[in-house]
């Protein structure tokens, strides 16, 4: 593989809105994340993903854009942005931004215009359709719930909207539309920023042969994913985007793409010359203890899921980059999703965290995860903020679940928990912010802050450190980003086994996702330790004793 500059990642994703607040409204800005590059840059990271900074109306807080080329106020402006990138950069770190172009906000002037006149110019910035018998054009359901079209008032019109009605699709089939995307994409990278990540980016393309189908739930609608999810021809569009932007900069990028990626299409997208630097795909996140599939069964579920992260990097074999990513601002937080609450402690945590961390790809971390930071389950449903969240609630109760229910099912899958405020000191509001924050501070702040952890040699927050220092040692860094990876242990039930190859080095790393005592037989000599998250290593002559929760990165010979 040719190297890139990008292949020696280590990411961050910081969630602007809830990383540090530093002018007391209560909402974090950018500033916030320029206070604590020193932080950053100690736990190792080279770059930052920032979500969407753009002027938006916030209905899905950011996600809905409304001018492509400012900033929010409510995060800062152009000025600390600049600021932001030339001081990353005197830390070794570069800065992404979070590229939404498969919708705007309905307060977009473009749509504003477009609503004035459909039939114009801007209209066909738009998918906008006329209705069929007083209803939809056809009866997809939004991503978010409830029907994927809105009615223009006063019309038989309507636009298409996949997420939330706030959010209308842009019309990907309109070279003016795509112009203008690609000069604003330009302009950031003009300004410094190295790359992006690229929302929602499977859905540019949709199949309008579609039309009415077979309902598949009691509201009328029907998941229309194969017409709207990586269908035949996105690569045109997606070939375009990287050659008139990306290409030109070198830069870094991120496609966001549903699970529903096809095996023989994956290279098309992160091969040596594919669309994208690396994706994040959604492998591991239908993965939940709680739900109804796994009942708490961890060791059932950790095999399930090994299938699924080494069929992946099986089919990928080297050709391209995946990215190894646990959490994300659409995600409850990763202990509370795979490890059962009772065994909640820092051996499960530091395991969890290393599940992929070893792996072929690039790593990225969300904001907090290093601390070990938790879902803060709310007692009642007006503690929210999402709208997804309360669409989701009403399709609760419409399918008869009581209201405590409900709220049950929302605490436990509700991506909002990401979403809490930072968790940085013992202080009042957790040192996120001096007033009231936007979004309620988990109460259990006082035991995980990053204060009580960043010196602390036995925190969570240290082994992360040791993770991140391990991937980009100089000794190891080539291997874990271009090595082999050959899994071992692989009918051995709660066990991650695999070697990392490259030359005439080789690593083993074996992870024991049971919260009871294995044995494994080594076939291979052992040469040192070189990350354990206990401090005793029980290993006599070729049977290692592995202990509750306990990862093992181990230096060994290669035959
Ligand atoms: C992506 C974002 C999510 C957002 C959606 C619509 O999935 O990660 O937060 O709501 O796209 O833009
Ligand atoms: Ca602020």
């Amino acid at each position: 593989m040719v190297k890139k500059w990008w292949h020696n990642t280590i990411g961050y994703q910081i969630y602007p809105k809830s990383f540090q607040d530093t002018n007391g409204d209560g909402i974090g800005d950018l500033k916030g994340v320029t206070a604590h590059l020193d932080d950053l840059a100690d736990l190792g990271i080279n770059v930052i993903w920032l979500c969407p900074i753009n002027k938006s109306p916030m209905k899905d807080h950011g996600y809905d854009i409304s001018d492509y080329e400012e900033i929010d106020p409510m995060f800062g402006c152009k000025d600390d942005l600049v600021e932001l990138i030339q001081e990353a950069d005197k830390h070794g770190i570069k800065i992404l931004m979070d590229l939404v172009v498969n919708h705007t906000s309905v307060e977009h002037p473009w749509f504003q215009k477009a609503l004035a006149e459909p039939n114009g110019k801007y209209g066909k910035y738009y998918i906008i359709k006329e209705g069929k018998d007083g209803r939809e054009p056809n009866n997809w359901r939004s991503i978010f719930g409830g029907s994927a079209w809105e009615q223009i008032e006063n019309t038989n019109l309507y636009y298409l909207h996949l997420f939330t009605k706030w959010q209308p699709d842009l019309n990907w089939e309109n070279p003016i539309l795509r112009e203008k995307i690609y000069e604003m994409v330009n302009g950031w990278l003009d300004l410094g920023i190295k790359g992006f990540r690229i929302d929602a980016i499977s859905h540019l393309k949709k199949d309008f042969t579609y039309q009415d189908l077979p309902s598949d739930g009691i509201d009328g609608y029907v998941d229309g994913f194969p017409y709207f999810s990586n269908v035949n021809g996105i690569g045109d569009f997606l070939a375009e985007l990287r050659e008139r932007t990306f290409a030109r900069y070198d830069a870094m990028t991120i496609g966001e793409v549903d699970e529903g990626l096809p095996p023989d299409i994956l290279l098309d997208f992160i091969g040596e010359n594919g669309y994208f630097s690396t994706i994040f795909d959604f492998c591991h996140a239908k993965f939940l203890i709680n739900s109804a599939q796994w009942k708490g069964s961890l060791t059932e579920m950790i095999d399930a899921l090994k299938k699924c992260l080494f069929a992946k990097q099986n089919t990928i074999n080297g050709k391209g980059m995946l990215c190894n990513y646990l959490e994300n601002h659409d995600l409850p937080r990763i202990v509370e999703r795979f490890i059962p609450e009772e065994e909640i402690d820092f051996y499960s945590k530091s395991m969890t965290g290393s599940i992929n961390f070893f792996m072929p790809g690039i790593v990225f971390l969300y904001q907090g995860q290093a601390i070990g930071m938790m879902n803060y389950k709310k007692e009642s449903i007006t503690a929210f903020q999402d709208p997804t969240t309360f669409t989701q609630y009403a399709e609760y109760l419409k399918n008869g679940m009581t209201e405590a229910e409900a709220l049950a099912q929302i605490n436990l899958e509700t991506r909002e928990h990401a979403r809490t405020p930072m968790q940085w000191t013992s202080e009042p509001y957790a040192g996120f912010s001096k007033s009231k924050p936007w979004f309620a501070v988990n109460p259990n702040y006082k035991q995980i802050n990053y204060e009580s952890q960043k010196n602390d040699p036995d925190s969570l927050y240290s082994f992360y450190k040791k993770m991140v220092a391990l991937r980009k040692s100089e000794t190891y860094q080539d291997l874990f980003i271009y090595g082999d990876i050959v899994p071992m242990y692989e009918t051995e039930s709660g066990i991650i086994g695999y070697e990392r190859r490259l030359n005439n080095k080789s690593v083993l790393i074996v992870i024991n996702a049971k919260p009871n005592e294995t044995v494994l037989l080594l076939s291979r000599k052992i040469k040192g330790v070189l990350l354990s998250n206990y401090k005793k290593i029980m290993l006599q002559d070729d049977v290692l004793r592995l202990q509750r929760f306990q990862i093992l990165v181990l230096d060994s010979d290669k035959n």
